[in-house]
């Protein structure tokens, strides 16, 4: 189960998702499938608790965000599971996207999912045209091929590399962390006091994103199926480079709390203790989880 945390925000892009998605096709069919699955919702969940502190942001832009960043997330996931990357057919408790539609659909859908999240920052109706060139740029720095696309190259051409804790770090920085990252950053879009808190900003980002990699990588191999809606030992059975290659359990989860240690010393730096508890919650959440 979900911590009460996550429902806002799941609830507030669910809605915005099934407005944008309604053409009559296959591919509409297979980016909703995937899109509206069961999910954890954490990147919404970040943006949208942290622009409770940014009056510069209409709520309405924050759940334009928030969604952008959940389409682009979920088109990440529809390409990872593919034959040709880790080849996973569960995903969110179902079937994955190119076993339910097959893969030519599940490339498209992906595709499409990644343009729409464009769009949608595109066509908000609250955002001046500088914050939302800001914005897109954010979106497409994190995903394209100097981020989230780079991490997914390491990810699947680092099998027989010699690695060290460093080289995975990065790898999770570059095909988690940054999107995790911007969602904290863009909650903070257009921000009277952005410049002052931008560092510390970015800090959080990072070290949540890395930390909420190997928090996946620690679930791949001591998870639950039935919990994670994904299947267990994907790592193992592709032979992947994760945490795991290098740290015990018991290390894996000594750095998983010296992380938690680290992401909520940082926060107190940005966020109030009594005023800002939701943020503090997803914090805790993101590292304590079971899915
Ligand atoms: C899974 O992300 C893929 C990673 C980047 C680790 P989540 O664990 O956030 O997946 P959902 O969105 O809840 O399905
Ligand atoms: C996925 O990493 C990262 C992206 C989709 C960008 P994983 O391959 O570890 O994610 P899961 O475990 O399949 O969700
Ligand atoms: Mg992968
Ligand atoms: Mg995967
Ligand atoms: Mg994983």
């Amino acid at each position: 189960m979900h911590p009460e945390i996550l429902s806002e925000a799941r609830s507030l892009v669910l809605e915005r998702i099934n407005s944008i998605i309604n053409a009559k096709s296959k591919v509409s069919d297979s980016m909703l499938y995937t899109s509206t699955a069961e999910s954890k919702m954490i990147r919404s969940s970040l943006l949208i608790s942290a622009s409770k502190k940014n009056t510069s942001l209409s709520k309405s832009s924050a759940i334009n965000l928030a969604t952008s960043i959940e389409l682009l997330h979920s088109y990440s996931l529809i390409h990872d599971d593919l034959p040709s990357m880790d080849n996973d057919n569960l995903r969110r408790g179902k079937d994955s996207n190119h076993i339910k539609y097959g893969e030519a659909i599940a490339i498209l859908s992906g595709d499409a999912l990644q343009t729409l999240a464009f769009e949608l920052v595109a066509n908000d109706d609250d955002l001046g045209s500088d914050l939302k060139v800001s914005a897109i740029s954010l979106l497409t720095d994190a995903c394209g091929y100097k981020g989230m696309v780079l991490g997914q190259e390491l990810d699947i051409t680092s099998n027989s590399m010699q690695v060290d804790e460093e080289f995975i770090k990065k790898m999770h920085y570059l095909k988690t962390g940054k999107l995790i990252e911007i969602s904290l950053v863009l909650g903070f879009l257009g921000y009277k006091r952005f410049f002052e808190y931008k560092d510390l900003i970015y800090k959080l980002g990072k070290s949540i994103g890395v930390g909420f990699q190997i928090v996946d990588d620690y679930l791949d191999e001591f998870g639950d199926q039935n919990e994670i809606g994904k299947p267990i030992g994907s790592d193992l059975k592709n032979k992947k480079i994760n945490i795991l290659s290098i740290l015990n359990e018991e290390e894996c989860l000594e750095l998983i709390s010296e992380n938690h240690i680290e992401s909520l010393e940082i926060a107190k730096k940005i966020f109030d203790k009594e005023n800002d508890k939701d943020i503090f919650k997803i914090i805790d959440y993101i590292y304590q989880r079971k899915m």
